[in-house]
Order: C-alpha cells, then structure tokens, then sequence
C-alpha cells in the first residue's frame, strides 16, 4: 500500500506527502523506534533542549538517510526542535518499512521503500530537493549531488548541508576541489565521536551482525579477508577476530598496511588473498575491488559481501559473467552464483551494504553519538545562518567534547580533570629536562 498524498498538501495537512511501503506496519515501528531510544539518551537530552529552545523554529530540513529507528530519533529531536523535516532513503535496501510507517504517520513527509528500485530512489531523492530545505543531511552526498546536478536555485536557500558518511565527505571535497561545491558543508563523519565509534565499532559489528544473519556461518576458524583498513577495516577485522577468525588484509596505503600487520593480521594483493578467503568483506570506497580475476580464484563456498557506502566495490557484471546461473531460494540476503566449473560464490545483500540490507545497521548505542554530532551541527547551522562559508567544514570541537561529555556521563563514567599546574605545564614551552 503506498501512501501517497499531493504536493500541496505537504506542509498543511496532518497526514504529510510521502511514499511508504505499508501504513499498517506503523506499530511496529513505533514500537522498534522506542526501542532504540532507550539506547539514545545523549539525543533525547538534545532532544528535550531543542524542544526548549525552538532550535529550528520555521526550518526545513530535508535528510536523505537510511531509514532506521535511530534515524526516526534523530528525525524526532528535529522535529521536537520545530523543524519541518522530509526523510528520505539514503540506499534502496536498507529501509525498515515499519519505522518508515511509523514516522509517516506522526506527521513526518517519509519516500521510502525498501527494495525500491533506480527511478523511484531518485523520485524520492527529487521530493527532498522539493520540500525546498535549508539544512540537507546526506549520507554518501546523494542530496547534495542532485542539487548540484539540477541547477543551482536550490543551492542558494541551503544554509548548510551535514554529510554522515566517509564516501560522501570524499565527493564533497572532490567537489570543492573542481570549483563546483556552491553550498557549506560540514563533514559530519570526520568528527572524532562520528568516525572513533560509530565507523570502528559500529561497522565492526553490524557487519559480522549481516552476514551472520544471512548465512549463519562459524567465522571460527575462516580466513576473512577484509578489503581496506579504514576505521571500518579495522573494526570489521577487530571483531572477526573475537569470534575466532583468521585475518588478511588487503591494503593500497602502505600506511595503513603496517598498522594491519603490526595489529597482527596478515597483509597481501587481492589476487594472493582470494585463492584463501572463505569469507571478503569490501570496506574501502572504491570500485572494482574484488574482480573477475578473484572471483576466477576463489575456493567453492567462498562469501563475498560489500560493507562500504556503494554497491561497486564487488564487480557484480563480471561475477554475473562467470556464472552458469545464480540460485536465490537457500537464504534472503544470499545470492549463490554457481559458476560455469561447478563452484558456488555467495553474493550477500546484492553486494549492497550488509549491515544495513541483511542487518539493521550500527547500534542504536553507537548512533546516539553519531547522531547527536548531527543533531548539534545541524543547530550550528541553524544559529548561523547564512553567514557560513562555501566550502567543506570540519564540525567545531566543542561539539566533539559536548556529545563525548555527555555520553560518558549517561555511560556512569567519570574522568580526572587538568590540575592548574598541569595546565601550565602543558601550555609552557619552557618546561623541559
Ligand atoms: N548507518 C549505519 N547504521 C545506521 C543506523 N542504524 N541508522 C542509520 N544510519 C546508519
């Protein structure tokens, strides 16, 4: 059932305009959406803030995020804050239809279907762009990159726009650097309580979390082999390695390299690394990354999912091209191509983030942080205005201390603090041997 209203009655009626999978599914969503509240208790105190202070009183905000139950808090505290927000899918598969109704429901403009396909992700994408919004919150620059792409009227109404993810930030700067970047943006994944936590250790366990979900397989004693040692990387391979998994990492940054192997993993090319994996996981932002030729290498059985914002980094024509004929019935979320020599290779989640298609992505512990740097970032702009510059912002430190203060006091923790000697010391210059 979609439910789907006029344009004009977007922000007048109750029942806002949108594109849902199923209203009736509103329950269940709520319910999953109270649920990960009681993990947020950093956002919800923003949250009871912004509703004081009428933070984005009189502004639209439109979010093209994954459409989960910590981003239904996120929307929330928003809304709780007087914005008028329109949420949008960031991924076609990573949509909880239920938390969609849910939100619908009490009033939000929600165009998400999970499963949708190319042209209605980019209807909904476009029905962002229309609700004419002065903050915009992207995860992988979706948004942003469709306003840039249709004309810069758009662009002049945008305040600021917040970008979640590692991929996004990378076009946004890209953008920057061919003089095409018309709007502030603030690279929300750089801050230190966004990428610290919510890459490492949300990443590290949302991803085992999908592809156990989809295959139920021991990871103890498989080679996984981890494509990329990012903050996602390392946290993906972390985490394996707690449930017994043996690790290689494969790495173009020689940096990156050594940190892989002085954290015990063993370290090779692709191309030595697919005659042995029994499972790969790509984390790296870039395309073609497990290939043809890797796929021609590895063993019967072999898995292969992608945790990384895109769906290229697994080259799904060449894998196609390889097979006799793909078998879909063993397992949702698991694909299992049968190659022309009889091997089988299980392509999980479509090669689509696996965390989010065949899990439900970070933790809503994990989010709250993530999240709450969002939400603060977003009342920077907010308090701002139009006096922030065109280019790609670093999120003010304040931020980082106020979200990281908070969590650890909701986490019961405490922290000594600088004597005033200490803080001279660290000030002087001349204190020395
Ligand atoms: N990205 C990764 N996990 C997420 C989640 N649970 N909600 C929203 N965005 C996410």
């Amino acid at each position: 059932m979609a439910a789907k209203a006029t344009k004009t009655a977007a922000r007048t009626a109750a029942r806002p305009t949108g594109d849902v999978a199923d209203l009736r599914l509103a329950a269940r969503g709520r319910g999953r959406i109270a649920w990960a509240a009681g993990q947020m208790p950093v956002l919800a105190e923003l949250s009871r803030r912004f509703a004081r202070q009428k933070t984005f009183r009189g502004l639209r905000i439109s979010a093209c995020l994954h459409v989960t139950s910590e981003t239904a808090n996120l929307v929330r505290a928003l809304v709780a804050g007087g914005a008028d927000v329109l949420l949008c899918a960031s991924n076609p598969l990573s949509t909880q239809d239920d938390v969609a109704a849910a939100l619908h429901e009490e009033g939000v403009a929600v165009h998400a279907v999970r499963g949708e396909d190319r042209d209605r992700y980019w209807r909904h994408v476009d029905a962002a762009l229309a609700h004419d919004p002065q903050i915009t919150i992207d995860d992988g620059a979706d948004l942003v990159s469709r306003l840039h792409e249709t004309g810069a009227a758009g662009a002049k109404k945008v305040l600021g726009s917040l970008e979640e993810t590692t991929t996004g930030v990378i076009r946004l700067r890209s953008m920057h650097r061919d003089g095409a970047l018309k709007i502030p943006v603030f690279a929300v994944n750089d801050a230190q309580c966004k990428h610290l936590f919510d890459n490492r250790y949300g990443t590290g366990q949302s991803t085992i979390d999908g592809i156990i979900r989809a295959t139920n397989v021991l990871l103890a004693g498989r080679t996984m082999v981890v494509a990329g040692y990012g903050w996602c990387g390392k946290g993906v391979s972390m985490r394996a390695r707690g449930l017994g998994a043996q690790i290689v990492v494969t790495e173009v940054d020689p940096v990156k390299a050594i940190e892989a192997a002085l954290d015990g993993h063993r370290v090779m090319p692709m191309e030595q690394a697919a005659a042995i994996g029994d499972v790969f996981v790509t984390v790296t932002g870039n395309r073609d990354v497990v290939r043809r030729e890797h796929f021609a290498a590895m063993k019967d059985g072999a898995i292969v999912c992608n945790s990384g914002h895109f769906d290229v980094e697994v080259d799904l024509k060449a894998l196609a091209g390889l097979a006799a004929r793909v078998e879909k019935d063993a397992r949702p979320a698991t694909d299992t191509y049968v190659m022309q020599d009889g091997r089988r290779i299980h392509l999980l989640a479509e090669g689509r983030l696996v965390n989010l298609a065949a899990a439900e992505g970070h933790p809503a512990a994990v989010m709250d942080m993530s999240f709450s740097v969002q939400a603060l970032t977003a009342a920077h702009v907010a308090a701002e205005g139009d006096r922030l510059e065109v280019k790609v912002h670093t999120v003010p430190e304040a931020i980082d201390r106020e979200v990281a203060a908070l969590k650890l006091k909701t986490m019961g923790l405490a922290i000594d603090r600088l004597s005033k000697t200490q803080e001279r010391y660290l000030a002087s210059w001349r204190e020395g041997t």
